[in-house]
């Protein structure tokens, strides 16, 4: 397993994708996006979004849910903001420059917490699912969505050789479901792991972890 990316690479990936980042990424993460953020939808509520970006989920949700975003990237919530100022998104809430190792709300105020291609680029994934399980409520869930390690094979290979040349650029392509799975069994307070691939091609993987009411042990249903 490759290292886990720096902050400082990310802050400045970010600077430099957000002019272009609606029109070169928007499309290669619609389907995942739309995946996840049905997902959250179907929880409802106050929904927290850690690594938004530039807003692009906001068409994907409805006035039955509020929308909090958050980002480590100035230059991406400024373009969120921008697309908030057209008017069109009354379910968003608010916006913040915010590192997700450290997330400025109480304890239990989400009904659902999502991440959509992010869990993989920040400097210590473990610690915003720690994060991600604190501000979440009981029965609440944490919803990602990512294109996962093959952990096997050729395409594992291939996915460790492109990780070298695309973390500069703010990427990464190799990161295993096993990780996901021992955070959630060291935490304890997980009451169930869905895992689903994305159709049509299955190359994205919408993991849902919902906390748990009870002591009941994290179990992984496919
Ligand atoms: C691949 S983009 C995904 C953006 C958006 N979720 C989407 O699907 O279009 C990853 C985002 O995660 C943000 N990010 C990286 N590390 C972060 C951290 N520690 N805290 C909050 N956001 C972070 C980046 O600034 C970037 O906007």
């Amino acid at each position: 397993m490759s290292h886990d990316p720096q902050r400082a690479v990310m802050e400045k990936a970010y600077a430099r994708w957000a002019p272009v980042y609606d029109a070169v990424c928007g499309p290669i993460f619609l389907a995942g996006r739309r995946a996840a953020a049905a997902a959250a939808r179907r929880v409802g509520g106050r929904i927290l979004e850690i690594g938004v970006g530039t807003g692009l989920s906001f068409d994907d949700y409805d006035h039955t849910t509020r929308i909090v975003g958050i980002d480590l990237s100035r230059p991406m919530i400024d373009k969120a903001e921008a697309r908030l100022a057209t008017g069109r998104y009354p379910q968003v809430e608010s916006l913040h420059v915010m590192d997700a190792t450290q997330l400025e709300f109480a304890d239990a105020s989400f009904d659902c917490v999502v991440a959509q291609f992010v869990i993989t680029l920040v400097e210590d994934p473990e610690r915003v699912l720690d994060e991600c399980a604190r501000v979440v409520r009981p029965g609440g869930e944490i919803i990602l969505v990512n294109h996962l390690y093959s952990e096997k094979g050729v395409g594992a290979a291939v996915e460790r050789l492109f990780a070298r040349v695309s973390r500069p650029l703010g990427l990464r392509p190799e990161f295993p479901f096993a990780r996901l799975q021992a955070w959630a069994d060291r935490h304890g307070g997980i009451g169930a792991i869905h895992r689903n691939p994305v159709q049509p091609l299955g190359v994205y993987t919408v993991v849902r972890f919902v906390r748990e009411h009870d002591t009941a042990k994290a179990s992984v249903a496919a």
